[in-house]
């Protein structure tokens, strides 16, 4: 497909303007009807992308395989613990010979140096699956979401309660950049990444959304249309710091009372996968006003959309 994201790599709603974040969420959207049309689409019939999960995944890999299907891609699922590079082989020469085999790289890994390296090495495209910064293609599923369910970004207000890493960033970029209001409810002493903070206050002087942080969980319940949700702690760390973590977000657990707080037609977010009775309880995941699985339904349209946009 003909567009000047073609061939870009695919990092962070760090790296984007409005223009491209909105572009490939109706891009994603179309691809969405053309799903349910049943109208054949395997524009980019013959390549092959590389698949490079370091962490494991349910959505992110099963919606990248279909998708990258859909379009006619062949993807080659690569295991790190077969691969040199877990013996040492230096990720720059990875990558380049990667480079040479393959049409493209979907990466979920740690550090987000580790995707910028990558793209460094590498002339095709690379489209990150997740890193400790960023989760874009989760953004771009979320925001299909919101725009099915409520029309528009500019003016809603989403109340996040969670962790303070990649999918809060993602999300605090996307609400700076279009416009919509954002309370992070979490206790006092988490501060977020100084870069993303940075980037966030700049979009939100030119967009006129107001991005907060409160300990005071009723404040930023009120008057949300959109209570999202997100584990309060993440892949990797300490059993340590998950108690300390579970102990400091449980005044922050999202409740059917705590739904009542938001406006009466809130819908309830979360990427998945949840800890049911931590975050959120069972029945907010099962309510009337939970978009869950559409929204997870969503990652294998939006990967559609950003595969699209930037294959070449
Ligand atoms: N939301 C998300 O990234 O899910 P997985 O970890 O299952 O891919």
């Amino acid at each position: 497909m003909r567009n000047r994201y073609q061939g870009k790599d695919y990092l962070a709603f760090k790296d984007m303007t409005r223009e491209e974040i909105e572009f490939i969420t109706d891009l994603s959207l179309d691809f969405k009807k053309k799903w349910y049309a049943r109208e054949p689409h395997e524009y980019f019939k013959g390549q092959v992308w590389a698949a490079l999960f370091e962490k494991n995944s349910t959505r992110t890999r099963n919606a990248f395989e279909r998708a990258a299907a859909d379009l006619g891609i062949k993807v080659v699922y690569l295991r790190p613990d077969e691969m040199q590079m877990t013996r040492g082989e230096p990720l720059k020469d990875t990558a380049r010979i990667l480079d040479r085999y393959f049409d493209g790289l979907f990466i979920r890994t740690f550090g987000h140096e580790i995707v910028e390296e990558c793209s460094a090495w590498m002339e095709s495209p690379v489209i990150n699956g997740l890193t400790a910064l960023e989760h874009p293609t989760q953004g771009i599923a979320d925001l299909m979401t919101i725009k099915e369910k409520k029309g528009d970004f500019k003016g809603l207000k989403i109340c996040y309660s969670g962790n303070l890493y990649n999918v809060c960033y993602t999300t605090m970029i996307f609400c700076a950049t279009l416009g919509m209001n954002l309370s992070i409810a979490c206790p006092e002493g988490l501060e977020p990444d100084s870069e993303i903070l940075a980037e966030t206050k700049r979009r939100a002087a030119v967009s006129g959304a107001k991005i907060e942080l409160t300990q005071d969980f009723d404040e930023a319940l009120k008057d949300a249309d959109i209570v999202y949700g997100m584990s309060q702690y993440s892949m990797g760390q300490s059993e340590e710091e998950i108690e300390y973590l579970k102990s400091a977000f449980k005044p922050y657990q999202i409740t059917l009372e705590a739904m009542k707080k938001a406006k009466p037609d809130a819908i309830f977010m979360h990427c998945l996968p949840a800890h049911r009775g931590e975050e959120v309880t069972d029945e907010v995941m099962e309510c009337t006003q939970s978009v869950i699985f559409d929204e997870g339904e969503n990652r294998m349209h939006s990967i559609k959309g950003i595969l699209a946009a930037v294959a070449k």
